[in-house]
């Protein structure tokens, strides 16, 4: 690694995050090339004592995206980063809470970027139209509530040779080839934020998001086209409600998508 692309280090993290988080986490887990860290958090929540643990990897082997996509996991340039959450919340939470995750990424990454960022509904993270980030959430009942696994995965250096197998237009968060910037001090940001998050979250649901969450819908105002398994519709997006739902309006009907079940993108 070079002097402006440091390692991973579990020591830089430490040092930055506040007493109280540590009390919470106990160790993180950095692997140099592991399977997927979602598999890591998943087989540690099983045995997992504290509210939640963090999972971190330099490349990853099997790495997955959403809907069965493979995720891109290059060698020492990204982030790959899976918090294990022994929650309270319940199955009829979860759909607002990949949103909710969405909005406190694009919170703790502010600070290293001066582009605009945006959430493609339901979580994915673009700058300039090109998706840098992305969420995967999997869930596991457990006695006492939901083992929830958070997945994210950050395009930080990532070279153009290496996302040359992306099926869609993607970007780094780095903004310019430079390698300044150190994942270390945006993972402890993540956590930071998402710590908050978990402490917030089963209180309130999506509701306190959901305004911070309008403020970066990329697709709100705009005229788009819905695929559902048996139909294509084209209509406008008015937003997202408290559930998480996004809110279309096709031929005068407001129509509640849910994620999962349709695919979107801007005419
Ligand atoms: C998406 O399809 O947009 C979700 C991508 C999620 C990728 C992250 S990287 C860390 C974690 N481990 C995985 O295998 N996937 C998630």
């Amino acid at each position: 690694m070079t002097e402006n692309n440091p390692n991973l280090s579990e020591k830089s993290i430490k040092t930055n995050l506040s007493e109280p988080l540590l009390k919470e986490i106990g160790s993180i887990f950095i692997e140099d090339s592991t399977e997927s860290t979602n598999d890591n958090a998943k087989e540690h929540l099983k045995t997992q004592k504290n509210l939640f643990s963090v999972h971190l990897a330099e490349q990853q082997t099997s790495g997955r995206g959403r809907n069965k996509k493979k995720w891109v996991s290059p060698h020492g340039q990204n982030i790959y980063l899976s918090l294990g959450w022994k929650s309270s919340i319940n199955h009829s939470q979860l759909e607002g809470l990949s949103l909710a995750v969405a909005t406190s990424l694009i919170s703790s990454l502010k600070e290293f970027t001066s582009s605009d960022l945006k959430i493609k509904w339901p979580n994915d993270l673009l700058i300039n139209k090109k998706k840098i980030s992305g969420i995967l959430i999997e869930t596991t009942d457990s006695k006492k509530g939901l083992d929830i696994v958070i997945g994210i995965g950050i395009n930080v250096h990532m070279d153009e040779s290496e996302g040359v197998d992306i099926d869609q237009s993607w970007g780094n968060l780095e903004e310019f080839p430079s390698n300044k910037l150190d994942r270390n001090k945006i993972i402890v940001s993540i956590i930071s934020e998402m710590y908050e998050l978990f402490k917030e979250y089963p209180k309130s649901g999506f509701k306190n998001y959901l305004q911070a969450f309008e403020s970066h819908n990329l697709l709100k105002d705009k005229l788009c086209k819905v695929n559902t398994d048996n139909e294509t519709l084209e209509g406008k997006v008015l937003g997202v409600n408290e559930k998480g739902e996004l809110l279309f309006e096709n031929d005068g009907e407001i129509q509640h998508l849910r994620y999962g079940e349709v695919s979107i993108r801007e005419l």
